[in-house]
């Protein structure tokens, strides 16, 4: 597809999710047609791949708020120093993110948009899966769809985790104490509604650990069932980094895993996230929080957004 109001140019790279974006830097600054037509891709596609671009961390910054207010860099993680807004993802010990799921939904507004920035790139390995959780949900048979759409999940960031093997667990432990220095546990809808499109998602991924109602085996059993459908091949699509890519993600329909694949090898990205609203079922129930608070320090309240 190629838009016609805008240089932009639009090329599917899988049949179900995402989507090369070429003919824009986005390190200029970007008028409003650009900016809607990038928006409606990220709808359409829920996840964009732009090459070459060689924003620094204030252009990454400033192309992300173009889509929205920021939220800080992480609930309980510290920002980049110098910055409010950059997360230093650098696959150290107890940092790789090799497990699905969907960025923060610990809290009770979850980011609307993930922007990953590749700073340095492993020679082999090291790439971004991206997976579509509304085909997933589609592809529900039936009976399981009418059980999803009823169910609500607690989400916690004092998730299932083991250290590493292939490092020591000090540096890993610190970094778990750092990411669980507050509690969170909020619920949100297993089927959750898209603000923007009105289509349905398996909201869950590696955040959610038990579902409300259930015991914990069963939400164990039930929840891998139902991320089964979200992994399948047809729902993912797969990318490989190069320096200065910048990939932008609908973080309220997709979940992503970084695959660990590069041994010792560097890899950094700095990420940087647009704040979302209070996700919502479809029988109109909102999420809450059970524990920690509404996380206001790190996304607006749903009033300011
Ligand atoms: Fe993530």
């Amino acid at each position: 597809m190629t838009l016609t109001d805008t240089r932009l140019h639009v090329h599917r790279i899988g049949g179900r999710i995402g989507a090369q974006i070429s003919g824009v830097d986005l390190a200029a600054p970007l008028d409003g047609d650009t900016i809607s037509a990038i928006n409606t891709a990220l709808l359409r596609h829920k996840a964009l791949f732009f090459r070459e671009q060689q924003l620094d961390d204030e252009a990454q910054v400033r192309f992300a708020a173009s889509l929205g207010q920021l939220t800080t860099a992480h609930p309980t993680v510290p920002a980049l120093a110098g910055s409010d807004h950059i997360l230093a993802v650098d696959g150290g010990e107890g940092a790789r993110a090799n497990n699905w799921h969907t960025d923060v939904t610990f809290v009770l507004s979850p980011p609307k948009a993930t922007t990953l920035r590749s700073l340095v790139v492993p020679e082999y390995g090291g790439d971004t899966l991206i997976a579509n959780t509304a085909t997933a949900y589609t592809d529900l048979p039936e009976p399981l769809r009418r059980l999803a759409d009823g169910l609500q999940a607690v989400h916690s960031n004092d998730y299932d985790y083991i250290p590493h093997p292939q490092f020591g667990t000090e540096e890993a432990e610190q970094r778990r104490e750092v990411f669980v220095s507050t509690r969170y546990q909020t619920v949100h809808p297993v089927v959750r509604v898209h603000p923007e499109t009105g289509e349905p998602n398996l909201f869950i991924g590696g955040f959610a650990q038990q579902l409300i109602g259930l015991s914990r085996t069963e939400s164990r059993d039930l929840l891998r069932l139902l991320q089964s459908y979200v992994t399948r091949p047809e729902n993912v699509v797969r990318w490989r980094w190069a320096p200065g890519d910048l990939v932008l993600f609908d973080n309220r329909t997709t979940q992503h895993y970084a695959v660990d694949d590069y041994g010792d090898l560097p890899r950094r990205l700095h990420r940087v996230t647009v704040a979302g609203d209070v996700p919502v079922g479809l029988d109109g129930r909102p999420s809450y929080v059970v524990e920690g608070d509404a996380a206001t320090h790190y996304t607006p309240t749903p009033q300011d957004a």
